[in-house]
């Protein structure tokens, strides 16, 4: 079994042939929570799109748990263990909360498996919302279940693409608090943001990427304390 729940060596993607990522390298480790950093339009959604295999990646190498998995298909990353919330969320519209949980639902064989119950226990909101349709949904609500619905499948990794984005502030520390607790109950998780200070917050690791590139990796105190990063490539 390897050390690294994922390691990327090298990455590179392409839109037509306009070079997007070029030579990522980063590496997650069990139980991390590692925040990919950046402004806008740095690379993080390329970087997590082509690590999940719904774009085509350039050249390199994506490992989940030591196992080559750069150029596989999306649903064989997925079925190997890595589940990817994408940035526009994609809540089933015309099923219920309780279905778009079910429809996901994958034994992890590990004894520890993601319930109904369980989400409902880690998300609370989404309890009392069970027959709701996905599309009746707040922006906030359907934040949780994508989030719930991505455990369902008992991911080896979670990652998560600008969760925070587009909500307003009270449910953006609802989402933090939640995704905190799930970094603390062992969840492996790799989060995009753009909103530094949501980071700092719930990660325990940051990788900050500028122009397709990783410039800064380092703990989320280290970060913290770095003021010549934080103004160079974050904007604060
Ligand atoms: N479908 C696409 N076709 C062409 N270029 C794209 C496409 N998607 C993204 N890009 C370009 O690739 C670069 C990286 O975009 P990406 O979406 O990965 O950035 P990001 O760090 O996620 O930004 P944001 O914080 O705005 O979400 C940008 O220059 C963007 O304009
Ligand atoms: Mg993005």
């Amino acid at each position: 079994m390897s050390e690294q729940v994922l390691s990327v060596a090298g990455l590179t993607a392409f839109y037509g042939t306009s070079q997007v990522l070029f030579g990522v390298d980063f590496e997650v480790k069990p139980g991390q929570c590692m925040a990919l950093l950046g402004r806008n339009g740095a690379g993080k959604s390329t970087t997590m799109k082509a690590i999940a295999g719904v774009i085509p990646s350039g050249a390199g190498s994506v490992k989940l748990e030591g196992r080559e998995i750069r150029g596989e298909k999306s649903y064989k990353i997925a079925r190997a263990g890595l589940a990817f919330v994408p940035e526009d969320r994609q809540v089933f519209p015309e099923h219920t909360v309780e279905d778009n949980l079910l429809l996901a639902a994958k034994s992890g064989g590990q004894g520890n498996d993601w319930t109904l119950a369980r989400i409902y226990e880690a998300f609370p909101l989404l309890a009392p919302l069970k027959t709701r349709l996905g599309r009746q949904l707040s922006g906030g609500e359907q934040q949780m279940l994508v989030i719930g619905r991505a455990l369902m499948g008992n991911p080896r990794l979670l990652l998560l693409d600008e969760p925070s984005e587009g909500l307003a502030p009270v449910i953006v520390q609802q989402i933090a608090a939640r995704i905190k607790e799930l970094r603390r109950s062992g969840t492996t998780i790799l989060l995009a943001e753009q909103n530094m200070h949501f980071c700092l917050h719930i990660a325990t690791h940051v990788a900050v990427i500028d122009r397709g590139r990783i410039v800064y990796t380092d703990t989320t105190d280290g970060l913290r304390a770095n003021e010549d990063i934080k103004t160079r490539y974050l904007s604060v």
